[in-house]
């Protein structure tokens, strides 16, 4: 039998997942596309601010231009798509995403799965609003051989300095000082394909047991 609570704990992440937040778009584009974009378009597209699209290509062109970095994907997702770069360009900021790990603390492979690349080889995982300390992400279920690299970006789009992702026993965890109050991301690549089991924030207050060394 499972357990109860655990099942209506999951309904409710389930409820919040599938609800994604009216933000100012009138249709919310899901969590999927957002993660899409912010993992396969944002690295050439990343913090572009011009406060409108150029449609330098024409929308044939952009299509396919979308469909040849983000796959051969519906049409719908590729509208979507677009309009994330429209947002990009006029709110200058990534999309709203309706989770995050400040908040929870802990995710499993499920809320994992809605934060994967769809082609597998990244995740983007919102963080949310970090007051100034150390904080660990500790991360379960990485191959230390998929050679996975981090970057930890707020949202001005600017990119916080860390060590990088280092083994901790069978976990690999990724340290970094957060300075002022600061709405964070994290955006994992790895070579191939890549299957989190789970992610885990802690702050490292002082006191706390000493920081992860590199091996
Ligand atoms: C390798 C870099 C690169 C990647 C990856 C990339 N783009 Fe682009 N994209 C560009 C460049 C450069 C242009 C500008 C072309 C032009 O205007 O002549 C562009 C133009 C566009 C345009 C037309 C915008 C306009 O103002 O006319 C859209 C829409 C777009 N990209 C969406 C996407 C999406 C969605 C993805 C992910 C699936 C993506 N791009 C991935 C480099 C990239």
């Amino acid at each position: 039998m499972p357990n109860p609570r655990r099942r209506s704990s999951q309904l409710a992440l389930a409820a919040i997942l599938a609800f994604p937040l009216a933000v100012t778009a009138s249709d919310p584009i899901p969590i999927e596309s957002a993660v899409a974009f912010n993992t396969q378009c944002a690295r050439c597209h990343e913090g572009e601010c011009s406060g409108r699209l150029s449609f330098h290509l024409g929308e044939d062109a952009a299509d396919e231009h979308i469909r040849r970095h983000g796959g051969a994907l519906p049409v719908e997702t590729v509208r979507q798509l677009s309009e994330l770069l429209r947002y990009m360009k006029v709110q200058c900021a990534f999309y709203p995403l309706p989770l995050t790990l400040a908040r929870d603390r802990i995710w499993g492979g499920d809320t994992l799965g809605r934060l994967r690349a769809p082609d597998g080889t990244g995740y983007f995982l919102p963080l949310g609003l970090l007051a100034p300390g150390l904080y660990r992400l500790w991360i379960d279920g990485l191959d230390p051989g998929a050679r996975a690299s981090a970057e930890v970006i707020a949202a001005s789009f600017d990119q916080l300095d860390h060590q990088g992702i280092v083994p901790a026993g069978n976990r690999q965890v990724l340290a970094f000082q957060v300075d002022a109050p600061t709405e964070l991301y994290v955006r994992i690549t790895a070579q191939g394909p890549i299957a989190l089991t789970g992610v885990e924030l802690a702050s490292a207050s002082a006191g706390a047991s000493s920081p992860a060394q590199e091996p």
